[in-house]
């Protein structure tokens, strides 16, 4: 505010003169015309009549003025803050209809767009395989059972009775885990199978055990039509007093005609293993030929090449080396086990050729399996 006016002659004060003032009107209503939306407007309101605004300065000049030349210098800031704070509302009001308007368009649900186009969205046939399998052994009294995918060499090895010199352990193509140096003595690696969810679980509770352990397991694998450095497999676990190879050929039986139907049959071929003893390898009767196109030429079956039988995976009595690194008295319990790859099964039980369809993710592949949730 500047110092009392001697000369009685408000003109003389340069923010209240007649041009200034009505300067200052025209520049505002000009500002609030050119704001396209409403921030713009906002920001011209807080140039032309905020605090700091020429008309506000000027307001406040009126009450240094002498009384006589407040009445007509009030008036011509009133009238121009009158018409600014106008304009404004007038500006304000067309720029919200028009925010409103643009909004109702951008924002308008057409509710004539069909409501289902939207794909439901299904689980992976592996998982519903897997699962399938679970409910097989669930409704036989079996629990589930997981462990870690990174897992210590003396669950994955050691304690399955490969020790760190056994042949098969170089077998199994381990992928291993680097320690907090990048060396190679982490004592870690990624699982090579389920099997020690055996051991985790002989270790977590009191015989008797039943168990079915589905996971995620690594071996070092390059990508190909049969096989994938990634899979899933199933291991199971009996552990109970009076347990022979025949419950184990009888559980086997039981679950591929769960699985397959109940014409099916399991046979057992003697294999290695150093966890089970005595090991087999489990074979199924052929589902698509039954066995049929066995030494008949004129029938040829792909899914078996012929042979009759499919191959499952491994299995055995369980060996009592691994009872006893688990704590339990191999005189009194026994218990059989055994382990497959789950794309396999799900290759023959859907005749799917390429292992590289199951894990690619393309829908076209897992739609026809139906959206089984
Ligand atoms: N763990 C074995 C593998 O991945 C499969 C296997 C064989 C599991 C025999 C078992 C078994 O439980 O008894 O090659």
């Amino acid at each position: 505010m500047s110092a009392p006016n001697k000369s009685y002659d408000p003109v003389e004060v340069e923010a209240l003169k007649p041009e200034e003032i009505d300067g200052a009107r025209d520049a505002a209503l000009a500002a609030f015309e050119a704001a396209a939306d409403l921030e713009a407007l906002r920001e011209a309101k807080i140039a032309h009549t905020g605090d700091r605004s020429p008309l506000a300065l000027a307001n406040r000049e009126i009450g240094a003025l002498p009384p006589q030349a407040k009445a007509a210098a009030g008036k011509r800031v009133g009238q121009a803050r009158g018409a600014v704070n106008k304009a404004l509302a007038a500006r304000q009001a067309v720029l919200e209809a028009e925010r409103d308007e643009r909004v109702l368009v951008e924002e308008a649900v057409d509710v004539t767009l069909p409501y289902d186009r939207a794909p439901v969205g299904a689980r992976h046939p592996l998982t519903t395989l897997s699962e399938r399998i679970e409910d097989i052994f669930v409704a036989m009294g079996y629990e589930v059972a997981e462990g870690p995918e990174v897992e210590t060499e003396w669950f994955n090895f050691d304690a399955l009775n490969l020790d760190p010199d056994h042949p098969a352990r170089s077998t199994h193509d381990t992928f291993f885990v680097a320690d907090e140096r990048g060396g190679p003595d982490s004592g870690l690696v990624l699982r090579t199978h389920t099997s020690p969810v055996q051991i985790r679980s002989l270790l977590d509770r009191e015989p008797p055990v039943y168990v079915i352990c589905p996971g995620r397991t690594y071996r070092s694998d390059e990508l190909d039509a049969t096989h994938t450095p990634v899979f899933g497999q199933v291991e199971l676990l009996a552990v109970d007093e009076g347990l022979t190879m025949a419950d184990l050929k009888g559980t086997l039986d039981h679950m591929v005609q769960s699985l397959f139907g109940p014409e099916m049959r399991t046979r057992l071929r003697p294999n290695y293993f150093p966890f089970t003893e005595p090991s087999a390898e489990m074979d199924m009767v052929c589902f698509r030929c039954h066995g049929e196109s066995v030494g008949d030429p004129d029938r040829p079956c792909r899914t078996c090449a012929s042979e009759g039988w499919i191959e499952l995976g491994g299995c055995g009595v369980v060996n009592p080396r691994v009872l006893v690194a688990c704590g339990i008295d191999p005189e009194r319990y026994s218990g059989f086990a055994f382990g497959f790859g789950i794309e396999r099964m799900l290759m023959f039980r859907h005749g799917v050729a390429d292992m590289r369809d199951i894990i690619e993710g393309d829908v076209r592949f897992t739609r026809p399996f139906g959206s089984e949730i």
